[in-house]
């Protein structure tokens, strides 16, 4: 008498599978596939399939597809109804599934004697002896992977930083007011130095704001998570979207929170548009709230500080208010080394900093990627491997045209000396 029914994972059964997985469903010994990986494949109706018996939920197996090879990434077992074949009868269905959605090969990773290694030796499974597992992990906290999968969160890695070439002034503000105080805080409140809670970056498009915030979560190995307003307000109101996503936020352990093109929520409120006043309102309650706990950061971005409602830039809401300006030459010649470099270039630096004044980071990107295309594509036609040289930038440089105006410029710098807070 089986007494259980096996069918498809349906998104009603994701709690009940959590559950399952959180009261020890999985084993003793920790899984090699974390639960934020469970949930993930979940939600992206990779092959998985659960049991029920009486009305509950019993056992669950989950798997990721990746090429032709499914990784079984759970196989969860109610404590009820192990050592009954429940196991073997979700991998076969589980196999099934991913099978017919093109795996070749299902593979497991178990801790040794973890749930499911009786199912997987029963089902024709082949252990792989000699084989050592490495991992290098960062914590979250169990009850906020399921929240942090909804958000949407993300995990910038940590070398991002690094990758981010020149901008050293700009590196140096953020590392020392921002990283520094929320990577050490007893050293800092040591200091009397209150951590940053919430900080504004500005300057032109493409200076790098949304990959900086990105970078910084990186260095602290914090979770990402960018709030979109258009589509918050998708939600019964912007102003009710904001406050809830803010409330959601603070359950989390630590996190870094995203905003671009602030100024669309955070613009000067005028009396004209009361649903857009109801906003501005609703934000800066909520970052007030977002103040009071420790381990966030939320980092806002606009390319125009100037339209943001005053009250934003009133001390006690935002710590910082940092100028990200377009690279100077001294930065244009580091971005460019770091593209040569990748390019096998043999061209002159100095040359090219000169005459890509006004040039974002992303301009320069764009550009770079513009002649090692070419070049590549020299080397195909030519047979010889070619290499980009001064005149083959030059070129593209010139028929670039450079994000940062002179006038952008100048307004940049009126800006940092009206609105920067360093
Ligand atoms: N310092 C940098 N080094 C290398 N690439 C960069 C740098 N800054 C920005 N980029 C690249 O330029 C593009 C635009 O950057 P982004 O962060 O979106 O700028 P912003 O948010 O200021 O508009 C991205 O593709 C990013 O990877
Ligand atoms: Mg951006």
């Amino acid at each position: 008498m089986a007494g259980w029914h096996v069918r498809d994972f349906a998104p009603e059964d994701l709690e009940a599978v959590v559950r399952l997985d959180t009261e020890g469903g999985g084993g003793d010994q920790p899984a090699v596939f974390h639960l934020s990986d469970v949930v993930a494949a979940l939600q992206a109706g990779h092959p998985s399939v659960v049991a029920v018996a009486e009305e509950r939920l019993v056992g669950a197996a989950v798997a990721r597809l990746e090429g032709d090879r499914a990784w079984v990434l759970r196989i969860s077992l109610d404590g009820a109804w192990r050592h009954l074949g429940l196991g073997s009868a979700l991998l076969a269905a589980l196999e099934a599934r991913a099978h017919a959605a093109g795996a070749r090969t299902l593979a497991a990773m178990l801790p040794e004697h973890g749930t499911g290694a009786a199912a997987l030796r029963n089902s024709g499974f082949t252990p792989r002896e000699g084989v050592t597992y490495y991992e290098k992990t960062r914590s979250v906290r169990a009850q906020d992977v399921v929240l942090l999968s909804s958000l949407g969160a993300a995990e910038p890695p940590a070398g991002l930083w690094d990758r981010l070439a020149g901008m050293a002034r700009e590196k140096e503000l953020i590392e020392r007011r921002l990283v520094l105080p929320l990577a050490h805080p007893e050293l800092a409140a040591q200091h009397g130095v209150e951590p940053p809670r919430a900080v504004v970056l500005f300057g032109p498009p493409g200076t790098g704001k949304s990959t900086f915030a990105r970078a910084v979560a990186g260095r602290l190995a914090w979770p990402y998570v960018e709030l979109f307003p258009s589509r918050l307000a998708l939600e019964d109101g912007l102003a009710n979207g904001l406050s809830r996503r803010f409330e959601e936020i603070a359950q989390l352990d630590h996190v870094l929170v995203f905003i671009d093109e602030v100024e669309e929520v955070a613009g000067i409120r005028s009396s004209a548009d009361p649903a857009a006043v109801g906003v501005v309102n609703e934000l800066l309650k909520s970052i007030v709230r977002f103040r009071d706990r420790d381990d966030r950061l939320l980092v806002c971005a606009t390319n125009n500080v100037a339209a943001l409602d005053p009250a934003f830039l009133r001390h006690g809401r935002f710590d910082y208010v940092l100028p990200i300006g377009p690279p100077d030459h001294e930065a244009r010649c580091a971005l460019w080394t770091s593209y040569l470099a990748r390019a096998g270039a043999e061209a002159d630096i100095a040359t090219l900093a000169d005459a890509s004044d006004g040039f974002t980071p992303a301009d320069i990107a764009q550009a770079a990627r513009a002649v090692a295309q070419s070049v590549f594509e020299r080397t195909l036609d030519s047979g010889e491997r070619a290499h980009p040289r001064t005149d083959d930038y030059l070129n593209t440089i010139r028929h670039t045209r450079p994000t940062v105006t002179s006038e952008m410029a100048l307004a940049f710098a009126d800006q940092t000396g009206r609105y920067g807070r360093t």
